[in-house]
């Protein structure tokens, strides 16, 4: 999008109402995490239209249903490490149309099914039955935020045996899974000035920016010291990470004991992209991002910022009723936060993308059909170019990684408040 440098006439966000276009005064506009919160989620926001994610763009969840299978196997070693709880909880955060949970529900062996409990977490609400779709905004149950802590029971789309809510359950044991959740978390955007001086980027409702005013000494400019330096480099830009970390602690939080996984498109400290990743989507394709609903908004994710928040959140819960406990120290020990990419994921939770023998095509070959078919989605899910690219940032709870899990990334962890030069 381009931006306007409208630095010299606006000396603070929310000051100087001078602007190019008198409908929308320059003092009154919304940085981007503002915007895409409403764009996103508010009174028609992109995620309550009839059509959902599925409409727009294609997740792994949608495309195979190998992918919840092998979470349903993740779900089984994180059962076997927990030592068979009598109630093991699936918890599919940012659910969407609730297909991955449904998926990884149906793929359990009968005895872990019987004991397993799963939760949709959307805070678009229930999935309407089909021809309901007109009803979907402003239904009971159904606006965002509705409901919030009360799992609300799911109704005619959704199977009776999945739980949905618009928070996480709090305290519960087992699988907490975020597949491209944390992208969906809206964020402010930093741009560098000519003079290195990093300014918050404002939007208006077509998409185009102005740079507001410097950013204050505060939480967001630690954040960008420790996470993203050299992000004060003119005509740099940013997302700043901080309320996405928050929502990941918060969600591993929720656990008692068990594992999280937040499975998406990122980047690590040493290697940001220059120029942030702030994106569009709509109906299958990368649109420029334009804050008034018609697109989603999505942004590459800090994983490794948001391990360290979810290890100090782990941290706390493991030691909590644990009197003088020891705590994991950030990002090591066994129970430390792991990076892996989802193809090393899938391969050792055995999805493989190997071509079935060709001698199956002359005694069976609607099995050889199948096969090529499944091994076909299996090389979409695991394509070092696409979806295998994904980082799956794994958080054990209480419990050490599961055994079948690669070691992946190490991750480091800077000092809470960078030094002010960028190293
Ligand atoms: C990109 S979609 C992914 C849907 C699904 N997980 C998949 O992989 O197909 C992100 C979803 O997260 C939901 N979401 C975003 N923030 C959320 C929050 N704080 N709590 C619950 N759901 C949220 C959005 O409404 C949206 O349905």
């Amino acid at each position: 999008m381009p931006v306007t440098d409208e630095a010299e006439r606006l000396p603070g966000a929310g000051g100087d109402p001078a602007g190019e276009r008198p409908d929308v005064p320059l003092g009154s506009l919304p940085g981007w995490r503002e915007a895409a919160e409403a764009a996103l989620y508010g009174p028609g926001g992109f995620y309550l239209r009839p059509e959902g994610p599925a409409g727009h763009f294609r997740t792994s969840v949608h495309a195979s249903r190998l992918f919840a299978e092998a979470v349903a196997r993740l779900l089984c070693g994180v059962d076997e490490a927990l030592g068979h709880p009598a109630e093991l909880a699936f918890v599919d955060m940012g659910a969407g149309r609730g297909e991955l949970v449904h998926g990884v529900l149906a793929a359990l062996p009968a005895e872990v099914a019987a004991r397993a409990r799963g939760y949709a977490v959307e805070r678009a609400g229930v999935p309407q039955p089909l021809g309901a779709e007109g009803d979907r905004e402003g239904g009971p149950g159904t606006g965002p935020g509705e409901g919030a802590g009360d799992p609300v029971a799911a109704a005619g789309a959704a199977a009776a045996d999945v739980v949905w809510c618009a928070t996480p359950p709090q305290g519960v044991t087992g699988l907490l899974f975020a597949n491209e959740w944390l992208d969906n978390v809206p964020l402010d955007v930093v741009e560098a000035d000519p003079d290195g001086v990093l300014r918050r980027v404002l939007v208006r409702p077509d998409g185009t920016e102005v740079l507001g005013g410097p950013l204050d000494e505060g939480p967001d400019a630690r954040w960008l010291r420790r996470w993203w330096p050299g992000a004060a480099r003119p005509g740099l830009r940013a997302e700043v990470g901080r309320p996405r970390d928050g929502a990941w602690a918060a969600a591993v939080g929720t656990l008692r004991a068990g594992y999280a996984v937040a499975a998406d498109y990122g980047h690590l400290r040493a290697s940001r992209p220059a120029h942030g990743t702030l994106t569009g989507f709509r109906a299958g394709r990368e649109v420029p991002p334009v804050p008034d609903g018609s697109c989603d908004i999505t942004a590459h994710v800090a994983l490794d910022a948001c391990a360290a928040a979810g290890a100090e959140r782990a941290s706390a819960s493991a030691g909590a009723g644990r009197t003088g406990a020891a705590r994991t120290p950030l990002g090591a020990g066994p129970a430390g936060p792991r990076l892996v990419t989802q193809r090393d994921a899938l391969h050792a939770l055995g999805v493989n993308g190997a071509h079935p023998p060709l001698t199956l095509a002359t005694t069976d070959p609607a099995a050889y059909v199948r096969a090529l078919a499944a091994a076909s989605e299996a090389a979409e899910l695991t394509a070092t170019d696409g979806l295998g690219a994904f980082g799956w940032l794994l958080q054990p709870v209480g419990m050490p990684h599961p055994a079948a899990l690669p070691e992946g990334t190490p991750l480091a962890v800077p000092p809470e408040d960078g030094a002010r030069t960028a190293p």
